[in-house]
């Protein structure tokens, strides 16, 4: 009897196939469920004979495997095909691939940068770019009428407020004067980001552009350790045997001030269109921190001494890209910028 019913239900269960998730519950139900075949099954096994249980033991257990089994396999495809239904896919096939963006030159430059003061023990750090006029100018010894503040370089945003006049920042410098503020020495940083200058914009110059600044301030600094600083970190990003040549300038936050040139990059110092056949190219101003400074930033001079130096990214980055507009920087044209793939993410 219980043998003749296995047989008849295992070809039911052999034959049905169904990709529908009601009709699979219905087959669960039917067979598998707390009241359903193999239930019964099971309840009139108990009553058999010994003798039979022996034979019919194994033949019911894989009875009942088969209904698990068979349920289990269908319930795997329905899922798939109902997802297909309601999403409209079809989720065998292949994913489309996705292509990797590129990392923006000046960012990759700037990381470049950073990497090398880093290993020097620099931190980086951040500031405002809209500033007053104490952190953009009059403590970093600008007088009340250098020509930098003038309405001609500086973008303006309110003019004579309580903490004096506000600006977009013109260069990172403010930074400086915030981290000495605020912290005591030794300060050795970076200082990486945007600032804003009033010029017409042409392949040469734009209003806005990208700055790293660096400041180091201790007991005892002098000007050959800012030498040996810049000489490490221009070897390091433009490799050995580039050459520095420092020329004496102006700035009225440092004393004494210098402009710093290396050899050459595309012609090494034989000269060429870049260089103007000079063989040198400059890229960046720094000098001795100036006393009045320190002093305006609450830090005793005759104990502490500094350098700074301050370089643009943009121009840093075209002496290793070659790129001869700084309007591409900023225009977002993917034609430009996917050039610069690379494996760093
Ligand atoms: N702040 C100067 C500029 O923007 C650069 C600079 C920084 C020069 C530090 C000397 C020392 O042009």
């Amino acid at each position: 009897m219980l043998q003749e019913k296995i047989t008849q239900y295992t070809a039911e269960i052999n034959a049905f196939s169904t990709d529908s998730a009601d009709e699979l519950e219905q087959f669960r139900i039917r067979f598998l469920g707390t009241k359903g075949i193999i239930k019964d099954i099971f309840d009139e096994f108990k009553a058999v004979s010994p003798e039979e249980k022996r034979v019919l033991g194994k033949v019911l257990n894989e009875f009942k495997q088969l209904a698990e089994a068979k349920y289990q396999t269908l319930k795997d495809q329905t899922e798939v095909t109902e997802t297909k239904k309601d999403l409209g896919l079809d989720l065998t096939l292949p994913g489309e691939g996705f292509e990797i963006g590129a990392r923006h030159p000046l960012a990759l430059v700037r990381r470049e940068i950073v990497e090398i003061f880093n290993k020097l023990g620099f931190i980086v750090a951040e500031g405002p770019e809209i500033e007053d006029d104490w952190h953009n100018f009059s403590a970093l010894n600008f007088p009340e009428e250098h020509p930098a503040r003038d309405m001609q370089d500086t973008f303006f945003i309110k003019k004579g407020g309580e903490k004096g006049d506000i600006a977009l920042r013109t260069h990172t410098s403010s930074v400086q004067v915030r981290m000495m503020e605020e912290g005591k020495p030794p300060f050795r940083a970076i200082m990486p980001g945007r600032v804003y200058r009033n010029e017409a914009i042409s392949a040469r110059a734009h209003c806005f552009f990208h700055q790293v600044e660096g400041l180091y301030v201790d007991e005892n600094v002098s000007f050959a350790d800012l030498k040996q600083t810049l000489f490490y970190f221009v070897q390091e990003l433009y490799g050995e045997g580039t050459k520095v040549r420092f020329r004496p300038s102006y700035f009225p936050f440092t004393e004494p001030s210098a402009e710093m040139d290396i050899s050459c990059t595309i012609c090494k110092g034989a000269g060429c269109q870049l260089c103007k056949q000079s063989g040198w190219v400059e890229i960046l101003g720094c000098g001795m921190v100036d006393p009045n400074v320190l002093e305006n930033c609450g830090i005793d001079s005759k104990k502490y001494s500094g350098f700074a130096f301050g370089m643009g990214i943009e121009r840093v980055a075209n002496l290793k890209f070659e790129i001869k507009d700084l309007r591409l920087f900023s225009e977002n044209d993917a034609r430009f910028l996917k050039q610069y793939k690379t494996s760093l993410i």
